[in-house]
C-alpha cells in the first residue's frame, strides 16, 4: 500500500483519447486497485459512482474473468430517490452493466435501498456501513476505492452546489435536498470520500471541459469537486481529450 501523503502532491490527471480509452483506463485502475487491496488485506472496498459515464467502464470489468469476486464488496457513493428497478437507479444501472453478469455473492453488494424514502435509507445504509467497517467512534472508513463522476456544475457524487450535505462533517450518509432536481439524493459525505485511500473521477466529454478547468485552475473550492482532497489517499483523473481541451 502507497504510504505518500497524496495531499502534498497535486491531482494525478490522465488525459486518454476518447471514451473508450476512458473506460480501458478506468476499467484497468480499478483491477489494480482491487488485486493490490486484496493481497494486502484480503478483500477490496470500492464505492461505484452513478451516472452514464462509468457504465462502460463496468461493462469492461464484467468482462473480467480473473478477479475474485468474492473478495471484493460493493457500495455506491451515491444514490438517486428512486427504487431500484427505476430506469434512474444508480444501483440498475450498476447491476445490469457488472453486478448481475459477475460472480460477487449478493452479501457482497452494499446498496442504498432508496425505495425506504430518503431519510430511512441514509440511516439503514449508514448503519450497514458502520457495521461492515466496525470501527471505533470518531473513526471513519476507509474505502480502498471510491469511483466518482462530476456534473457540469461541479458537483459528485449528490454533493450538488449550495446543497446541505456539503457542510456535512459527522455523518457518513446524507439525505440531501438538490433543488435543481427538486429531490432528495442519497450521499456519501466528503469526510468518507476524502478518508478513501484512492478516489478516481471518470470525466467526459466536451460540456465538462469549462467546469473541469475550473476546477483544476480555479482559486477557490468553488465546486464541491474541489473538495475531493484525499487526507492520505491517491486522487486520480482520468479525463477524455474532450473534457480537456481546456486544461
Ligand atoms: C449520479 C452520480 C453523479 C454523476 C455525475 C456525472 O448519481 O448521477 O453520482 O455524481 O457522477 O452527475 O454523471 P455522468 O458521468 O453521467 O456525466
Amino acid at each position: 500500500m502507497l504510504s505518500t501523503n497524496y495531499t502534498d502532491l497535486p491531482p494525478e490527471i490522465k488525459v486518454v483519447p476518447d471514451l473508450p480509452a476512458l473506460y480501458r483506463a478506468g476499467a484497468d485502475e480499478f483491477i489494480r486497485s482491487a488485486l493490490e487491496a486484496i493481497a494486502a488485506r484480503g478483500r477490496f472496498t470500492v464505492a461505484l459512482s452513478g451516472g452514464s459515464t462509468p457504465k462502460g467502464v463496468y461493462s469492461l470489468l464484467a468482462e473480467a474473468n480473473d478477479l475474485p469476486w468474492d473478495k471484493i464488496h460493493f457500495f455506491f457513493g451515491d444514490e438517486r430517490d428512486v427504487p431500484p428497478t427505476d430506469p434512474e437507479s444508480n444501483y440498475r444501472m450498476a447491476g445490469e452493466s457488472l453486478l448481475s453478469r459477475v460472480p460477487v455473492p449478493p452479501a457482497n453488494v452494499h446498496r442504498i435501498a432508496a425505495e425506504m424514502g430518503a431519510r430511512l435509507a441514509t440511516l439503514e445504509y449508514q448503519s450497514e456501513l458502520y457495521a461492515f467497517f466496525n470501527l471505533a467512534p470518531g473513526e471513519w472508513p476507509r474505502f480502498d476505492l471510491i469511483m466518482l463522476g462530476m456534473g457540469p456544475d461541479g458537483h459528485t457524487a449528490s454533493l450538488f452546489p449550495g446543497s446541505t450535505a456539503l457542510n456535512e462533517t459527522d455523518s457518513w450518509v446524507a439525505d440531501n435536498w438538490v433543488e435543481k432536481f427538486k429531490t432528495y439524493r442519497i450521499t456519501l459525505t466528503f469526510p468518507v470520500i476524502n478518508h478513501a485511500a484512492e478516489v478516481m473521477f471518470l470525466v467526459a466529454g466536451q460540456d465538462k471541459s469549462q467546469v473541469l478547468k475550473e476546477v483544476h485552475q480555479g482559486k477557490t473550492d468553488a465546486y464541491p469537486s474541489q473538495r475531493v482532497k484525499p487526507l492520505n489517499g491517491r486522487l486520480l483523473w482520468i479525463v477524455d481529450k474532450a473534457a480537456a481541451s481546456l486544461l
